[in-house]
């Protein structure tokens, strides 16, 4: 009883060559074995959104694994099979990954009071999952291939831009859902639908929450500070009483917010200069979010959160020190550039963009800037062998005239590597 019918034109239009490539042969392959192959979940909702989407899930009705491995030998390209879950990543010899999930009903434990229908494997896979934009398939069997599977209306979501679960007890069964249901909402510019809204809200009151784990939430909240804009989003668990459980003190003060819009400004002005230079984008924004507690409570939350320890240096010792380097810069600018160069050194990308943000002054924030632009890409050509070759003993005077030479470079007294070597001839002398 789904609805269906042919997008075959949409994905020649929307997909490149490569990606149909891989359907089309996965159809071929799921053939030979006899199983039902389909393209589901997130791929096929942003097929109709217009939105780029690669992350390809494959679902099989059959044997997901064995449909994997044919796959793969065919591809010459590499598997991880996950047995328990009969799911498999398909590795391909570019890199490129595609997943494949078994569709089995063993699979859906049905919640209490649902009615025991019987569905078929594929209807039962989609109807465990969170939301009806979720619920898409693609066939990708030959025969017929490219057709659309809706059973649970998920077209007209799409179309009424609306937020929905497919059942009642859609958020007792997984909570983390509530945070996914926001973060779709923004990131589509949708709204959850009512009925939706309302279990939620009863959701809050009953306190599911209690039996996540820090873990879970951390992870849920990550991928939202993941966004391309988190700021409504935080809005939104602020209205459902959400942010709670990150912290029972944390409230989207008017400050919280435009902070939360100042990172995003500052984000946009760095992918615009520096688009290669990788950085943890929810790191910034969990800077802010945490910036009202003292060193304990963020100690306590990164704990709950069983964030690993390399993060938790950031959160709970580097955001601080960016605050008192703040703190210092304000007043004592201007200085020379050498100087901000050795404040700022000592700082990773996140907390340098973090302080960008959060900073109300005009002269601090052009100088971190200064420092991102300039400063930070400034280096020096000489080595301890062009000093050897003047004639200075080796030893721990070394690197202090390799700093003297870079702070005069720093602060545009020397440029050229002549300039350098002189520099260092009058240093020495
Ligand atoms: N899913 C679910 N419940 C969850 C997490 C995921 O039902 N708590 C389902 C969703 O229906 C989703 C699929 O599992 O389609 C894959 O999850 P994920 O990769 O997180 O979803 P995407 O829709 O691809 O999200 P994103 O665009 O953020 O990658």
């Amino acid at each position: 009883n789904a609805r269906t019918r042919s997008i075959l034109r949409l994905m020649k239009e929307r997909l490149s060559d490569y990606i149909m490539e891989i359907l089309v042969s996965a159809g071929q392959v799921a053939d030979q074995l006899g199983f039902g192959a389909y393209a589901v979940g997130g791929f096929v909702r942003d097929l109709f959104l217009y939105r780029v989407n690669e992350d390809i899930d494959i679902v099989i009705e059959g044997n997901g694994i064995e449909f994997a491995k044919t796959y793969a030998r065919l591809k010459k390209a590499r598997i991880h099979t996950y047995e328990k879950f009969g799911t498999a990543v398909v590795i391909f010899p570019d890199g490129f990954k595609i997943d494949i999930a078994t569709a089995r009903m063993e699979y859906y434990r049905f919640p209490a009071d649902l009615p025991n229908v019987e569905m078929s494997s594929i209807k039962l896979d989609l109807f465990r999952r969170d939301f009806t934009i979720n619920t898409l398939a693609v066939q990708l069997n030959a025969v017929k291939f490219g057709i659309l599977i809706d059973f649970f209306a998920a077209q007209k979501d799409l179309k009424e831009k609306v937020i929905r679960i497919l059942h009642n007890l859609s958020f007792v069964e997984d909570p983390t859902r509530i945070f996914r249901a926001i973060r779709f909402e923004q990131r589509f510019g949708f709204s959850i639908g009512k009925l939706t809204a309302g279990l939620i809200k009863n959701a809050v009151k009953m306190d599911l929450f209690n039996k996540l784990s820090g873990r879970r939430i951390f992870n849920e909240l990550r991928q939202i500070l993941e966004e391309a804009d988190p700021t409504p989003a935080v809005q939104r668990m602020h209205d459902f009483d959400l942010l709670k459980y990150i912290h029972p003190e944390l409230k989207p003060s008017a400050k919280l917010l435009s902070n939360f819009q100042a990172v995003k400004k500052v984000l946009d002005w760095h992918d615009l200069l520096f688009l290669d230079e990788e950085y943890l984008q929810w790191a910034v924004y969990l800077m802010v979010m945490l910036r009202q507690f003292k060193p304990d409570t963020t100690r306590a939350i990164c704990e709950r959160f069983e964030m690993a320890s390399r993060y938790q240096v950031i959160f709970c010792e580097e955001r601080y020190r960016g605050d008192q380097c703040l703190f210092w810069l304000r007043r004592n600018l201007p200085i020379e550039n050498s100087k901000i160069y050795r404040e700022l050194s000592e700082f990773r990308v996140e907390v340098l963009l973090y302080m960008m943000a959060v900073t109300r002054n005009e002269a601090v924030r052009k100088a971190i800037s200064n420092y991102f632009t300039q400063l930070r890409q400034v280096a020096i050509s000489i080595r301890g062998k062009d000093l050897q070759r003047i004639g200075v003993k080796p030893g721990p005077v070394y690197r202090e005239i390799l700093d003297a030479a870079l702070n005069a470079k720093l602060n545009g007294r020397i440029k050229t590597r002549s300039d350098e070597l002189n520099f260092v001839r009058n240093y020495v002398a």
